[in-house]
């Protein structure tokens, strides 16, 4: 007796392999998350982000320019707001001189073509690290939303090409989308978070932007009320469901690994384009890991985005983007 079909025969060697693989990572798959500073010729290194790093406004402009060079066509803003200009409304997040209205002017100055989509959320800009205003311990939820599609407004006007809501609060879309149509910027995209878990894989990104929520006597420790339960499923098909009814163009499932399941059912649901992000703890345990020497660096990164182009995936907001990019050149 021998066996009726022996896959091996198509994994002899590469080029065969290569012939019969489905999914493939290009430059295109990758968009660039960027972290933004005050100040001059800062190049700042997140401490549990080893190799990531926040920049200022002029050095941001050259790397921008090698992201392009390397293929990528798109990036993501967040900016670390000063500390003095954090307050409960945000209201430093729609100043049109403020630092993430620069900071799109800087990237389309150094590379016009380069599509530019920007965090709407008032957490780098709230004295209490919420992703909404507070009033006596809870997060409002239509107010918060008036402030966000302002805050969308004003990313439009300095010349954002897609806002990314990455908030969670009910209606923003619909609400930014109305807004941005009666100001005139019916070609400003929304790219919606639309099925962001409550997860602890964004512990990096908040020492990043220095954006925790505070510890402090009736203020929420996290963000369970409005993010969603890592144990939820159908939830997640409910949520972009909505928001593409809401007229959101793009929509996002984050964090990445530990929710593939996700993408694969959103990917089977719905017709417009998915990204997904691979977070901040996702970054820092592959570099911590491989700085122990347990885990080959370049073979996981390259595994893990494939996996998760695999599922289903459009593109992949990643802090390996410019080094997946030099990988596959
Ligand atoms: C804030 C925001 C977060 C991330 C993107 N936008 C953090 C949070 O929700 O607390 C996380 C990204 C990452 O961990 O890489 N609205």
């Amino acid at each position: 007796m021998f066996p009726l079909n022996r896959n091996r025969r198509l994994r002899t060697n590469e080029a065969m392999r290569s012939l019969v693989r489905e999914n493939f990572l290009t430059p295109n798959d990758f968009q660039a998350p960027l972290f933004i500073v005050e100040g001059k010729n800062k190049k700042e290194e997140i401490a549990s982000m080893p190799g990531y790093y926040r920049f200022s406004l002029d050095l941001l402009q050259e790397e921008v320019k090698e992201l392009w060079s390397l293929g990528i066509k798109s990036v993501l803003l967040f900016v670390k707001v000063e500390e003095n200009l954090k307050d409960n409304q945000g209201k430093e997040a729609v100043n049109p001189d403020g630092l993430m209205q620069r900071a799109i002017k800087t990237v389309k100055d150094a590379v016009p073509e380069m599509v530019v989509m920007t965090d709407v959320a008032l957490d780098p800009y709230s004295m209490y690290g919420h992703d909404g205003i507070i009033e006596n311990g809870k997060i409002l939820n239509d107010e918060s939303v008036q402030a966000l599609a302002q805050m969308a407004l004003s990313h439009a006007k300095a010349g954002a090409d897609l806002v990314a809501p990455s908030d969670m609060m009910d209606g923003r879309i619909l609400i930014m989308r109305q807004l941005l149509e009666q100001e005139g910027f019916i070609n400003t995209g929304i790219m919606s978070y639309s099925a962001k878990y409550a997860s602890a894989f964004y512990g990096p990104f908040r020492d990043a932007l220095d954006s925790a929520p505070v510890d402090a006597q009736n203020i929420p420790k996290d963000k369970k009320t409005y993010q969603m339960d890592p144990a939820n499923r159908d939830e997640a098909i409910k949520e972009t469901l909505m928001d593409i009814e809401e007229g959101a163009d793009i929509v996002m499932i984050k964090p990445g690994l530990c929710y593939l399941d996700i993408v694969r059912d959103i990917k089977n649901t719905v017709n417009v384009p998915i990204s997904v992000y691979q977070v901040s703890g996702e970054y820092a345990m592959i570099k911590a890991a491989s700085e122990k020497g347990w885990l080959d660096h370049d073979t996981v990164v390259l595994e893990q985005l494939t996996a998760i182009k695999r599922a289903g995936a459009d593109f992949v907001a990643t802090y390996f983007a410019k080094h997946a990019a030099k990988l596959i050149s």
